[in-house]
């Protein structure tokens, strides 16, 4: 059965399509919270901007829900907790929209700057007035920029080429990154004290909620401009106001408001003469609506069809130059984890994941995750996802510990995993052939060398002849294609082995208890690994 999306807010139509060759896609936008709630059961993904507010009552209701998209960057329109503990990816489209923000903030500020959009309206009044619109020069002021990020660093960039000094205040950046983008860091209050101009990128979080304030604007130079393109929450409006009122702000320029639409008697800033005012059009340029909703259309779309999703809000975030050498391995990591499952004997205690080769020199915690989903698939049926498999782990009491060693063994770059059960020890290697084909390389010491992929059966046995014989007739009898067999070697004198039989399909139970009835045979996993 196809997938159900619901797409509640207008996104370009280019993101649409994009869904609809996947999926069913229903567009319903100003729905309000009450027909939301009604209708959201019936949908596996929500696709929204910020005008849908995705609270908890709505996720309460969303029983189908595994994704939410935000086609943009800013995802306080979600209650990310309440998604995360349902096991509900959350994801963003962070970067389509960043030079739309950044130009929008320069936009803002030289026409706060020269009075542009009140010189137009005494234009448009019919009248010629020279007098009353005198600006002062950006170059040689100084810009003090919150929050140095991606549209924070932009906007410096560019604003260094009108010859402003830019300073900014961001602890969560180091002054390496403050140097390669010509930003020198500083304390808020230096930062509040020192500028001409104080411009905000942060996102609204509970340390930036009303970070422009009284207090703030009392600590800022007379005369100080300020700008907000980020979010209408992390300033006091009415604190904003008295300041240009009293004269201690020469002007303002403000794309955002704590509550929007914002409405006219909600609006302190009417009627004030230094003030240029957008209603949230940060992000509205023909390029950068295309790019959220393409963006997110191809995060839903991973989502959906259980790849791990790179823009994902609320599992770690996998960096470009990380996900390029890690990307090829995730099915590989999330198979391993499917054939660990199988293999435990017992409940799985301790989990532990090693990297070498081409992935001990980079973060891996997403191969692991994607090793704990394949694990806990099998058994819990469906709700395992990249988001919650780590939470899922810890309250089964699964310990995992994950390392990264530069010691190569047979294979250069290789994935061991050791599972613990509280009655024994397995281990599984796996490798890509080729940088690409994904195989298992040895279990439990057997070397070995099949693909993961569609139904694989698992039977370790008594090391004796006609093991392969007596398997093949009763898979042949019972009309079973084998698409490939597998005995381990490398543990010769044992006693013991094991085999790896890829088989077409499911097999039904009374084949699998008559497989297990073949004397010599210890036992017989049927594994699902198809896609
Ligand atoms: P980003 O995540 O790339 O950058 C945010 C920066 O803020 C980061 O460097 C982070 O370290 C910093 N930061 C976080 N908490 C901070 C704090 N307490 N003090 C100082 N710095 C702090 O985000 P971005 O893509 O640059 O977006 C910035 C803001 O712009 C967001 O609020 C986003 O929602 C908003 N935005 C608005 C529009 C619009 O239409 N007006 C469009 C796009 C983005
Ligand atoms: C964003 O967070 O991406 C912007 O505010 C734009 C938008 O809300 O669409």
């Amino acid at each position: 059965m196809a997938y159900k999306i619901l797409v509640s807010d207008d996104v370009s139509e280019k993101g649409v399509a994009l869904l609809r060759e996947h999926f069913d896609v229903d567009v319903k936008v100003n729905m309000t919270p009450e027909q939301l709630t009604g209708c959201i059961g019936d949908y596996d993904a929500l696709v929204t901007r910020s005008q849908t507010k995705v609270t908890k009552e709505i996720i309460a209701a969303a029983s189908k829900l595994k994704v939410i998209g935000r086609a943009g960057v800013g995802v306080d329109n979600i209650d990310i907790p309440a998604a995360t503990a349902r096991g509900i990816v959350v994801l963003n489209a962070p970067e389509g929209n960043t030079i739309a923000a950044t130009e929008h903030t320069i936009a803002l500020m030289m026409s706060m700057t020269r009075h542009i959009p009140q010189a137009h309206q005494s234009m448009q009044e019919g009248k010629w007035d020279r007098k009353s619109f005198d600006g002062i020069q950006v170059q040689g002021k100084t810009l003090g920029i919150i929050g140095v990020g991606r549209i924070g660093s932009r906007v410096a960039r560019r604003m260094q080429a009108m010859e402003m000094t830019t300073i900014g205040y961001d602890p969560y950046i180091s002054e390496e990154r403050g140097r390669q983008v010509g930003v020198e860091l500083v304390d808020f209050d230096t930062l509040l004290k020192r500028s001409d101009y104080i411009t905000i990128h942060t996102p609204l979080t509970s340390e930036t909620r009303q970070m422009l304030n009284a207090a703030a604007i009392a600590k800022m130079k007379d005369g100080v401009r300020l700008v907000n393109c980020a979010r209408g929450g992390c300033m006091d409006p009415q604190a904003i106001a008295d300041g240009l009122k009293s004269g201690k702000i020469a002007g303002a320029a403000i794309d955002v408001y704590p509550n929007e639409p914002l409405k006219k008697e909600d609006n302190p800033f009417l009627g004030l003469p230094n003030v240029v005012q957008t209603p949230h059009l940060g992000a509205s340029t023909v390029e950068a609506q295309i790019g959220v909703a393409v963006d997110v259309a191809y995060g839903v779309i991973d989502a959906l069809e259980g790849r791990p999703v790179m823009t994902a809000v609320n599992m770690a975030p996998i960096p470009k130059s990380v996900a390029t050498v890690i990307a090829p391995y995730f099915k590989l990591a999330e198979r391993m984890g499917t054939l660990g499952i199988y293999l435990a004997d017992a409940p799985i205690t301790a989990v532990e994941v090693e990297y070498t080769g081409d992935l001990a020199d980079t973060e891996t915690q997403a191969l692991t995750t994607a090793f704990l989903k394949g694990l806990l698939d099998p058994i819990l049926q469906d709700t395992v996802n990249f988001v919650n498999a780590p939470g899922i782990a810890k309250k089964r009491n699964i310990h995992v510990k994950e390392s990264r060693s530069h010691q190569t063994g047979y294979f250069t770059t290789a994935i061991t995993a050791k599972l613990t059960t509280a009655k024994n020890e397995h281990r599984l290697v796996g490798t890509l052939f080729d940088g690409k084909e994904a195989k298992i390389v040895e279990i439990d010491g057997y070397r070995v060398d099949f693909k993961p992929e569609g139904y694989l059966l698992l039977a370790p046995h008594i090391d004796q002849p006609n093991m392969i014989g007596q398997i093949a007739t009763v898979l042949g009898k019972a009309g079973i294609n084998i698409n490939g067999m597998q005995v381990g070697s490398g543990k010769a004198g044992r006693g013991t082995n094991i085999m790896a039989i890829a088989v077409g399909d499911d097999i039904p139970n009374d084949i699998m208890l008559q497989l297990r009835g073949i004397q010599g045979i210890l036992d017989v996993k049927l594994i699902n690994c198809e896609d």
